[in-house]
């Protein structure tokens, strides 16, 4: 796809090119949008809330460029109207839910037994519970059906939504590093982790480790959506998301941004997640939320990018990160976690991949923990410090 926001047409007067952005409610869909707007393109944003909209209409700049559409993966044929005309699509949004949980009124409809948590971990007694193995096949089923079946179908909704527009070249798909091991066959530790290293789907079945049905629900999506493209000539890439920090402009605290600061905060579900991302890594790969965006159009716009593309500037130990948050934002509670939680082996997380094709990072770690805590202490999430 060619550079800039405008392309000249035979014979006609130039015309500016166009995205849909999938997500714009979100994090990372958020600040694309608005990096959209800054270069000059037209962008359709699509929202499943038209009222969250509101708060962000405020600080996107070049709104006149902008049109919203209400739409949602789970709806046929939702996404048929934001994708027309446009020169392509960057596929944001994901369900963000990162378990399943026992509720306590089991009735008798055995899959009313569990529900879905957005961020949450399984404590003792439930995993007590998922040890009787009708109760684990009938967590699976559920899972399948609730979570993974309508994943899937959202988003192969969106890809037929952009064979029919008939204009969209080319999609970016937002994977994740949930999607990536650094352990072998074996379970030994890779030294160098890249896009070849794929979480085994049978294992993450197995283990259910915290966060396992985000995780699932990532690879299982992806995969659909490369055979999609793949049968239908359709030119997909995807962008293997790490961790993203820096300041954010949704009106709530971005999940990631939770996790990052939950050595400092304490939420122990949060927690759950980043241990569980490093004891599958061996580290933490983070990236800030400027350089994921500006990936994601890299990639929108080079003609040689193809497959799958780990975007992370650099990977961290996770006492490294920590001792970094500790500096940037000393309290009390931060050293019992350290003791707790670290002691794996640190694997690099390579961005090799993206940085042959030319992408370079503006910034480091120093930057994106200082900015992510300042952000958060503007919003009031957390309270002002005195040195
Ligand atoms: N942030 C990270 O560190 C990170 C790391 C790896 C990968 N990623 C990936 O990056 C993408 C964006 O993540 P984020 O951090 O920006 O999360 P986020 O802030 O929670 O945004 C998720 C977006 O997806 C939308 N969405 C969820 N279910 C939907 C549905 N059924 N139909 C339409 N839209 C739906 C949400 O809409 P509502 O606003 O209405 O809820 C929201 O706009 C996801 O694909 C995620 O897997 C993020």
């Amino acid at each position: 796809m060619e550079n800039g926001p405008e392309r000249k047409v035979e014979g006609k007067r130039e015309e500016k090119m166009k995205f849909c952005v999938t997500g714009a409610t979100g994090y990372i869909g958020s600040w694309l949008v608005n990096t959209l707007l800054q270069r000059g393109y037209m962008v359709h944003a699509t929202l499943r809330d038209p009222e969250k909209a509101a708060h962000l209409l405020s600080l996107w700049s070049g709104c006149d460029r902008l049109r919203l559409f209400k739409a949602d993966l789970l709806n046929e044929g939702s996404f048929d109207e934001a994708v027309k005309g446009c020169n392509g699509v960057y596929h944001v949004a994901a369900s963000m839910e990162f378990n399943v949980m026992a509720t306590e009124n089991i009735g008798n409809a055995p899959l009313n037994y569990f529900s879905i948590t957005s961020i949450g971990m399984k404590s003792g007694a439930e995993m007590e519970v998922f040890d009787d193995s009708s109760l684990f096949e009938l967590e699976e089923a559920y899972v399948q059906s609730n979570i993974i079946d309508p994943a899937i179908k959202g988003t192969l909704n969106l890809l037929k939504a952009c064979l029919k527009s008939k204009t969209v070249e080319r999609v970016v798909f937002t994977s994740s590093i949930s999607t990536i091991t650094a352990k072998d066959s074996l379970g030994r530790w890779r030294a160098v982790v890249d896009e070849s290293c794929q979480t085994p789907i049978d294992h993450v079945w197995k283990m259910r480790a915290g966060g396992w049905v985000y995780v699932l629900s990532k690879l299982l999506t992806e995969e659909a959506a490369f055979q999609f493209a793949k049968e239908n000539g359709i030119d997909l890439v995807s962008i293997i998301t790490t961790t993203v920090g820096g300041p954010f402009i949704t009106s709530s605290v971005p999940s990631s941004i939770r996790v990052l600061l939950s050595p400092i905060t304490g939420e122990p579900e949060f927690f759950s997640i980043l241990s569980a991302v490093n004891s599958r890594m061996g580290s933490l790969a983070l990236v800030h939320i400027e350089d994921i965006c500006n990936a994601h159009i890299f990639l929108m716009e080079q003609a040689k990018a193809e497959g799958r593309y780990i975007c992370g500037v650099q990977s961290y130990q996770m006492s490294e990160l920590i001792n970094h948050v500790a500096k940037v934002y000393p309290c009390s509670n931060i050293q019992r976690l350290v003791e707790e939680e670290c002691g794996s082996v640190p694997s690099e997380i390579s961005s090799k991949k993206l940085n042959d094709l030319g992408f370079n990072y503006k910034y480091g770690l120093e930057d994106i923990i200082q900015q992510t805590i300042n952000c958060c202490v503007d919003c009031g999430f957390l309270p002002r410090i005195r040195r």
